[in-house]
Order: structure tokens, then C-alpha cells, then sequence
């Protein structure tokens, strides 16, 4: 029988990955579920675990489900390891947002200043966690979901060698599902290519013909001035659909942070000036999500989780697993070893893909080159993720300014350097390695 940890356990996803496993119980053998958390989450723990422990129960099955503080028991003989920790816990993400926006530059969970230190803060840990599993799982998945999701799982594969990691982001998701939805369609009837990195992916779109339909898609989607973002956390202003039309592809929400960055910067920093930043927003919506937990009766994921930009993770994390398990063949969007799927890119480094899932893991489908507009942009973003991994390592001050300098929605020169002494030294309990 299966026993899965997920480390991070008190999260308000929670949920999402208990109705995820439920939905596929016939698939999926298991016998144990362990949450693990740290002190600091100890009360979101429990009731978010007592909660699972109800949507076991109310779906009639035997699963045991436990809680613990202890990882290095948890990990104990563990075939999957997932993660949705966040070091720091949401007062981190609020620095992350605010500092730099105090300085008129971007600040964002997972893109510029904020996505940086979130990476800075997060590679010890994993790295914690992989010092763990190679004692106590040494064959175990492992299944990241902890952001900056792209940059982390490139950290547990080139830099700790766990070769079994996967990544994983509920944006692929989401955007097939839009898609579908504004076209009338089915999802099973239609096809999907994606490339690119986490949280800075393009997609194309086959009708159930084989005939591709992503510039018919661009209209529809981006052809008037009132388009919607698929995304809860990401304001939804416009792209210039001049320019999708000559990208040929569609972008994923987080483009917008480069492709229209003056508007999207303009309304952070109105955010920031109302004290609203996607954090503190997140802080209200989690407050009201645990009390709804609390509640004995409520044995089923609540509507209100929609609110949270993740929602749909469990459609990922738990399809994920079952594939493995199954040997399923499934086609997936995950961050994996590129392995020339991108030539534009390091043969070893890793990208998000559209991949099939199977008992292996992922094998991605092989993409070839961008157009220079994408792959200019695209070569700098892994660039700058790779000093990311390397300051984060090494907690090597020089290779962090040079991460800032090079990040596109950093500006170089004297507040690159301020911005980033003042995040050192705001976070600096969670950055033992600077
Ligand atoms: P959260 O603030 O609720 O944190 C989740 C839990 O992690 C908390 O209970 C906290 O106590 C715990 N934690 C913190 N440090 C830990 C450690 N060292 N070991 C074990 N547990 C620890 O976070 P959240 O909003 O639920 O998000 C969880 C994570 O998932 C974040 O990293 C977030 O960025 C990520 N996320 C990823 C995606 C994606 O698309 N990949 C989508 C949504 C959220
Ligand atoms: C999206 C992204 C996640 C991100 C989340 C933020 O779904 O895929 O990687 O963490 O949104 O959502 P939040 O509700 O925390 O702002
Ligand atoms: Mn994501
Ligand atoms: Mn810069």
C-alpha cells in the first residue's frame, strides 16, 4: 500500500490534494497519508488534518491519516514525498511584496525581488528534505509543489541529484480549461503544447482535427479589450493582442509582469498603497478558509478555496501519482530535465513541458526552438534562475546582486543593490546560508 507525505502539511490546499486522492481512490492503493508541519504551524495542522481525516472518512475509506511534527519519521519508507511548505510562512510573502514595492519596483511571490528570495529561502530546506529521503526513502517521488516551483525543482535535481523530482503548477491546468470553456469545447477535444519555464510557459492549441487553432484562440481571448486573467492572483489587465499575433502562441498569466510590466507595476503599487497586497489579501481569505475547517460537519472541499490561485493543484498532484503508479501514459504539464526538448536551452536544465507520465516519470515531448522574440527572453529567465540556485547554495552575496541585476523586472544599479540589502536583511532568520 501506498504511503504519501506532504510535507507542509498545514497548508489551506490541503483539501484539494485529499479530494484529489479521494476522486481516484480506485486508482490509487493507499494506505497511509502523513501531513508534516513545523512548530510555527502547528494549529493549522490539526485542523486542517482533522478536516482530511473527516473527507476520509465521509468517502468511506480506510486511509489512515497522520500528523505529525517529525519529518525524518514521517519520511520513513515514503513511495511519494509531495511539498507545499512556504518558509516564513505568508509574513515572508509580505516582505517579499512590500519592500521592493516600497521602492516602486515589482514585488511578487514567485517573479523579480519576491520569487528570488523565495528561492533563497527555500533551496536549503529541500535540500534539508533530500538529506532526509536518502536515508529513510531512497526510491521515493518527489513531487514540488513549493514555489518558486521551477527554480526548486532544478535545485533538488542538478544541484542535490534526486532524480525522481517532479514540478508542479496549477497554471497549465487553468489555461486548458479557459481555453475549452471559451471555445465550447470539450478539453478531451482539443490538443495542447506547452514550453517554456514555470511561471513563464507559451502554449499552442490543435482542434480534435489536428488542426491548430491558437491564432483563432489569441482572438478569442485577447481580440478585445475586457480579457480576463484565468488566474485569481494576477490582475487582469489587457495584453497588446498585436503582439500575441505576431508571438504565434499563447502566453501564461505571469507574462503579463513582462509584456505589459508598467501596468501591471502601476497596479501593485496601488495594492501596496492600499495595504492590499496579494498576501495580505491571502491572509484574510485563509483566516476565513480555517474557520470554515474548524467546522465538525464540513467534510468536503468548501467553494471559498477557489479564491486562492491554486485551486486546481490537486487535478495535477494527484494525477501525477496515479500515472506513476499506473503507468498511466497521461499528458501532463511539469517541470522536468529538458533533455533537448527546447534546443534553445541547456540540455540539462529544467523546463515546463507538456510530458507524458508514466512509470518512468516524465517524458517530455520534444518542442525544438522559439522564435528569437521568446527565446531572448526565455535564455536570460534560466540565466538568471541558474544564479538564483547558485547564490542560494552557496549564500553567496555577489552571484545574488548578479541575479538582481540580470532580472528583467529588477532594475540594475544602486536600488537593485538597496532592495536587496533590505530583503537580507528582513529575512534574515531564514537565510542562514548569507
Ligand atoms: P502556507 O503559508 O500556508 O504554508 C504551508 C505550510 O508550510 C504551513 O502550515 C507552514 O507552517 C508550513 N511550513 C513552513 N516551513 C516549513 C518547513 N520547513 N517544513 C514543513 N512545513 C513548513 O502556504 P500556502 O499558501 O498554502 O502555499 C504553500 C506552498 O505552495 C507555497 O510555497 C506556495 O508558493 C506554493 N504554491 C504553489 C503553487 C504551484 O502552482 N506550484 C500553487 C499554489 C501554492
Ligand atoms: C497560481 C500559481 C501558484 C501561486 C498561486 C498564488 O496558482 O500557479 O504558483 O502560488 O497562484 O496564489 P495565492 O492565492 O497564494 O496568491
Ligand atoms: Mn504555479
Ligand atoms: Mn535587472
Amino acid at each position: 500500500k501506498l504511503k504519501i507525505v506532504t510535507i507542509g502539511g498545514g497548508s489551506s490546499y490541503t483539501p484539494e490534494l485529499m479530494e484529489g486522492y479521494i476522486k481516484r481512490k480506485d486508482q490509487l492503493n493507499i494506505g497511509k497519508i502523513v501531513l508534516v508541519d513545523i512548530p510555527e504551524g502547528e494549529e493549522k495542522l490539526n485542523i486542517v488534518g482533522a478536516m482530511a481525516k473527516r473527507m476520509v472518512k465521509a468517502a468511506g475509506l480506510d486511509w489512515e491519516v497522520e500528523l505529525t511534527l517529525d519529518r525524518f519519521e514521517a519520511l520513513k519508507n515514503a513511495d511519494f514525498v509531495t511539498t507545499q511548505f512556504r518558509v516564513g510562512l505568508l509574513d515572508a510573502r509580505v516582505k517579499d511584496e512590500r519592500i521592493p514595492l516600497s521602492h516602486g519596483v515589482l514585488g511578487q511571490e514567485t517573479n523579480g525581488a519576491g520569487g528570488m528570495f523565495k528561492a533563497f529561502r527555500t533551496i536549503p530546506v529541500i535540500g534539508q528534505i533530500i538529506d532526509d529521503m536518502r536515508v529513510q526513502c531512497p526510491d521515493a517521488w518527489l513531487i514540488d509543489f513549493t514555489n518558486p516551483a521551477g527554480i526548486v525543482t532544478e535545485a533538488a535535481i542538478k544541484h542535490f541529484g534526486w532524480e525522481k523530482t517532479i514540478g508542479l503548477c496549477n497554471v497549465p491546468i487553468n489555461h486548458v480549461t479557459t481555453v475549452a470553456e471559451k471555445l465550447g469545447v470539450e478539453k478531451e477535444d482539443l490538443h495542447f503544447r506547452f514550453a517554456g519555464l514555470n511561471h513563464f510557459h507559451w502554449h499552442r492549441v490543435w482542434d480534435k482535427d489536428g488542426n491548430e487553432i491558437t491564432d483563432k484562440v489569441i482572438e478569442l481571448l485577447y481580440g478585445q479589450e475586457d480579457a480576463e486573467s484565468d488566474l485569481k492572483n494576477i490582475h487582469d489587465a489587457s495584453f497588446h493582442v498585436e503582439q500575441l499575433r505576431d508571438l504565434k502562441m499563447l502566453p501564461c498569466g505571469y507574462h503579463r509582469y513582462y509584456y505589459i510590466e508598467d501596468e501591471m507595476l502601476q497596479h501593485s503599487i496601488e495594492e501596496f498603497k492600499g495595504g492590499k497586497t496579494r498576501a495580505q489579501v491571502v491572509k484574510e481569505t485563509e483566516k476565513r478558509l480555517f474557520e470554515l475547517y474548524k467546522d465538525p460537519a464540513l467534510d468536503y472541499k468548501p467553494e471559498e478555496l477557489t479564491q486562492r490561485g491554486g485551486t486546481h493543484y490537486s487535478d495535477a498532484a494527484c494525477e501525477i501519482i496515479a500515472s506513476i503508479v499506473n503507468n498511466k501514459g497521461t499528458q501532463m504539464v511539469v517541470s522536468t530535465r529538458n533533455n533537448g526538448t527546447i534546443t534553445d536551452l541547456p540540455y540539462d536544465c529544467i523546463v515546463e513541458v507538456s510530458a507524458t507520465i508514466d512509470s518512468r516519470g516524465a517524458n517530455p515531448e520534444n518542442w525544438g526552438a522559439f522564435m528569437p522574440a521568446a527565446r531572448g527572453m526565455i535564455q536570460l529567465m534560466k540565466a538568471m534562475e541558474e544564479t538564483v540556485i547558485r547564490a542560494a547554495i552557496d549564500g553567496d552575496y555577489n552571484a545574488a546582486l548578479h541575479a538582481f541585476t540580470i532580472n528583467p523586472l529588477v532594475p540594475g544599479g544602486k536600488l537593485a543593490k538597496r532592495i536587496l540589502d533590505e530583503l537580507l536583511y528582513a529575512h534574515k532568520k531564514h537565510l542562514p546560508q548569507f
